[in-house]
């Protein structure tokens, strides 16, 4: 039994070699959302949120772009490094919330709402984008519905930062759209509560995506970089993570230091755990999946998410070099 887990851990140190190296002979830079598995984050050139990554494959020298998060994350990046090629290692890792909206959706709820410019979360697909006036991430939002000159806006796909944003914006009338994310939604208000009486002294911190009345009970709401930020530079020593086992994990190895708990059960988004060291070095090697964009949504899809950042311009907080 001790033997096999022994041959485990060799055969996987063994494919983390083979994946540097193959990666630098073929002068791919790999990218790993927060969310990924901790061997995809170890093995990764670059590690952070979907922003700092897309910001990052602007900037790469390299040719190829391995990206290991979730579909619209990949197809981000292709919009903003239109030249290079953008490989998702395992193409069933899409978002349920950003397939809650398609274009047919997008344009009838337009019609309910004539007149009203559009502000789409970077969760969303290129084509929706394409058909939104601009982008926004979850660090961003609010700046973003702030500096448009209407006092009405839409906002697709997540209600659960939609509704964050007009509490933060009692002056503007937000018109949101139906979608959520199905893994932060697993938190509920109920365990919330119960984790405030059974640590009163820990400061509860929550991702803008989960149900309202889940962020409404936190002290602290933040994107995923606000959150690792916040624990990063917070003298306390107890934090409750309202998000994604990814970033609850990565602050954990992180902060050693810190008493970091969560809730249950844990939310866990399996979209973004398809992606393993194997199937990343068989995506390297033979060049799959490549993410293409028709250039009729290409374009208008590209200006969206350049508009957004026009207006805000995000530092980084982890996507620096990772070893
Ligand atoms: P970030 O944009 O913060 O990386 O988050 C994306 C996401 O899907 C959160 O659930
Ligand atoms: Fe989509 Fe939610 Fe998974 Fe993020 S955590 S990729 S919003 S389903």
């Amino acid at each position: 039994m001790a033997q096999s887990v022994i041959d485990r851990t060799a055969e996987k140190l063994e494919l983390f070699g083979k994946v540097r190296e193959l990666a630098k002979t073929k002068n791919v830079v790999i990218l790993t959302h927060i969310y990924q598995r901790l061997e995809v984050q170890r093995v990764a050139d670059y590690v952070g949120d979907s922003l700092m990554l897309s910001k990052q494959a602007r900037e790469t020298d390299a040719e190829i772009i391995a990206f290991c998060g979730v579909h619209f994350m990949a197809e981000t990046a292709k919009l903003l490094s239109p030249e290079k090629k953008v490989l998702l290692p395992d193409i069933q890792s899409g978002c349920p919330m950003a397939d809650m909206i398609n274009v047919d959706d997008l344009r009838a709820f337009k019609k309910d709402h004539p007149g009203a410019p559009v502000v789409c979360y970077v969760n969303s697909s290129a084509a929706v984008k394409a058909e939104s006036d601009i982008c926004c991430t979850s660090t961003n939002a609010v700046d973003i519905v702030k500096s448009l000159n209407s006092s009405e806006v839409i906002f697709v796909p997540d209600k659960g930062l939609g509704e964050w944003v007009q509490y933060k914006l009692p002056e503007k009338k937000l018109h949101i759209y139906d979608g959520f994310c199905p893994t932060h939604w697993q938190i509920t208000s109920a365990e919330v509560d119960k984790q405030r009486i059974n640590y009163p002294e820990a400061v509860i911190i929550a991702h803008p995506e989960c149900d309202p009345e889940v962020w409404r009970r936190a002290d602290f709401v933040g994107s995923t970089s606000e959150i690792y930020k916040f624990v990063e530079e917070s003298a306390g020593r107890k934090f409750i993570i309202l998000s994604e086992q990814g970033l609850v994990a990565r602050i954990q190895a992180d902060f050693p230091e810190k008493d970091i708990a969560t809730v249950f059960p844990l939310p866990l988004c399996p979209n973004m755990k398809y992606h393993s060291l194997e199937n990343l070095y068989d995506a390297i090697d033979q060049e799959y999946t490549e993410i293409i964009i028709p250039e009729e949504i290409l374009i208008p899809a590209k200006a969206t998410i350049d508009r957004m950042l026009e207006i805000s311009n995000q530092k980084q907080i982890w996507a620096g070099p990772n070893r």
